[in-house]
């Protein structure tokens, strides 16, 4: 996966790191646990926002956010192992509450003065928990519970001043708290759905500990961002890359609604949309919400550009380097455009190691990324949220449901997916027709939105068959459907054999050139969602 640094311009660099701190934040800080990001995400999911900061980020980080609370997260580490994550003391004695979530329980219990050891079995997933006494934290769920655990660690008495809350078969001391010092640990995982009073224990702290108002959502985020967009922009013009996906999209209409017409829209249309994509999106922003949108009908400069290739890394840095191109061509004739929109999501923050004024794009993700020398400032208005927050946001500012909920689809489009062939209009056209029968069953079957992709492919082979009294020499359309959460691992989908079925009738009845139509039940890993 390749990399291309777009350079913050002479305005100054766009640093998440330096954003002034919102009205009620908690700090989740990272140990290294399989679902620390999780966590964030479940505070938001209270009302909160959350970020996630590295364990050592520094003190006066922390500090500089003025949280209303800190969370430590678990991790894979022993407390007793030589250069493990320690725990700055100083963070618990801010005066601001702190919850230690198992890792970050065993350090609060190490630094003071409880007793943390090995315990001769770990233990890994569903356990259950007895609650001796709820205390603040673990009031309102029941006596017995189950949970999610994941340890070997555990702590086998409290700090001297700390009440055990609660036990479990391999963990003596499965939550603790002292309310005066506002210090709270729990071995178990409030974040994971395993732990089914995991919200509540959460919301516990984050309401009745940390006092927190609970008032941030979609509709808040709209507010604060169109009031930062207008801060970094003052009287300034910003030009915004549509791409048809969801973050491109949101992050255009929260920078319209705050400076209006001084966005102005490119959206390229490079012919490898899936059928209607492109007329819904100039639909969408140009008669929808007025925004002034420059739409490009480039289809015939990157067939030209693909001519003869087969070569699947050759497909993508052709179509990134016209894209790119194209995309010049456009900002050039903008007078006094100084800023880019770019819909960067927390996920990619995160994944790209935190912000230090220089923003990281994933060229793989951003049809060819833009070149390192375009004299922009970046405009990320969805930095800090998650995708499903961004969903949010986007049907609250009326998206089309279409273009809130659709799947992923790569930059380099259609052409990716004819797969060990080139990329011809009568092939790319194929492709879209049988892709448009799938969407358009899969949709009918109320399935789309639980897969995380569904698509088909166009291997370059024919095979034979009998249609009628005649022999035929057709193609084949490979059906591609998973689900995910992250695109990092996925899991073929399920389909019905009926729809499967219908979905084969129609496109061998409907597309004259289709011969075949097979279905591939591969996992990643070991495959990828795409082919090539
Ligand atoms: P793989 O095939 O690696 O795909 O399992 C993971 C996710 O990335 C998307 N993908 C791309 N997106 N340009 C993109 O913008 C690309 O070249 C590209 N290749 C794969 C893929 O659709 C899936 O969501």
């Amino acid at each position: 996966m390749s990399t291309t640094t777009v350079r913050t311009g002479p305005h100054g660099p766009t640093d998440a790191a330096k954003r002034p701190p919102v009205s009620e934040e908690v700090v989740v800080l990272d140990y290294g646990g399989q679902y620390s990001q999780l966590i964030a995400r479940r505070v938001r999911d209270c009302g909160v926002f959350s970020e996630l900061l590295p364990h050592h980020v520094g003190l006066d980080e922390v500090v500089r956010r003025r949280p209303k609370g800190v969370i430590l997260s678990g991790g894979p580490a022993s407390v007793y192992e030589e250069g493990a994550p320690r725990l700055q003391r100083e963070l618990l004695e801010l005066g601001v509450p702190v919850l230690g979530i198992c890792y970050g329980m065993q350090l609060i219990a190490l630094e003071l003065g409880g007793r943390v050891e090995g315990a001769e079995v770990g233990e890994f997933g569903r356990s259950e928990l007895a609650v001796a006494a709820p205390g603040r934290l673990l009031a309102g769920t029941p006596a017995q519970q189950s949970c999610w655990m994941s340890h070997r660690d555990t702590v086998f008495a409290p700090p001297p001043g700390f009440v055990a809350l609660a036990s479990s078969t391999a963990s003596p001391v499965a939550a603790f708290e002292s309310t005066e010092r506002g210090i709270y640990g729990i071995q178990f995982h409030p974040e994971v759905v395993h732990t089914p009073y995991g919200q509540q224990v959460l919301t516990n702290f984050l309401a009745d500990v940390c006092g927190c108002e609970r008032s941030w959502s979609a509709s808040s985020v709209i507010e604060e961002q169109v009031e930062a967009i207008r801060a970094q922009v003052g009287d300034g013009r910003a030009i915004c890359g549509l791409s048809g996906g969801v973050d491109s999209s949101v992050a255009a209409l929260l920078v319209h609604r705050a400076i209006g017409d001084r966005l102005t829209c490119v959206f390229v249309d490079h012919g490898l949309m899936r059928k209607n994509e492109g007329a819904q999106v100039i639909q969408a922003f140009r008669d929808h919400f007025r925004v002034p949108l420059v739409a490009v009908d480039a289809s015939g400069r990157f067939l030209e550009r693909l001519a003869g290739v087969t070569d699947p890394e050759q497909k993508r840095k052709r179509i990134g380097a016209e894209f790119i191109r194209v995309f010049e061509e456009q900002a050039r004739r903008l007078d006094d455009v100084h800023y880019l929109v770019q819909g960067t999501l927390y996920s990619d923050v995160i994944e790209s190691g935190g912000s230090t004024g220089a923003a990281t794009i994933k060229s793989h993700h951003n049809v060819g990324g833009l070149p390192e020398d375009l004299d922009f400032e970046l405009v990320e208005p969805l930095r800090s949220l998650f995708k499903d927050e961004v969903r949010a946001v986007g049907a609250k500012l009326g998206l089309p449901e279409r273009l809130v909920w659709r799947q992923p689809f790569p930059g380099p489009g259609l052409a990716i997916r004819i797969v060990g062939g080139e990329a011809t209009r009568e092939r790319l056209d194929m492709l879209r027709e049988a892709d448009a029968i799938l969407q358009d069953e899969i949709r009918k079957a109320g399935l789309y939105r639980d897969l995380w992709q569904s698509f088909c492919v166009l291997p370059d082979i024919r095979t034979v068959g009998v249609q009628g009294d005649t022999r035929t020499y057709g193609n084949v359309v490979a059906i591609r459907a998973v689900t995910s959460d992250d695109a990092m691992t996925a899991d073929w989908a399920r389909l019905p054999y009926d729809l499967l079925e219908q979905i084969s009738s129609r496109m061998i009845g409907e597309i004259r050139e289709v011969g075949r139509v097979v279905l591939d039940i591969t996992s990643k890993p070991p495959g990828t969602i795409e082919w090539e």
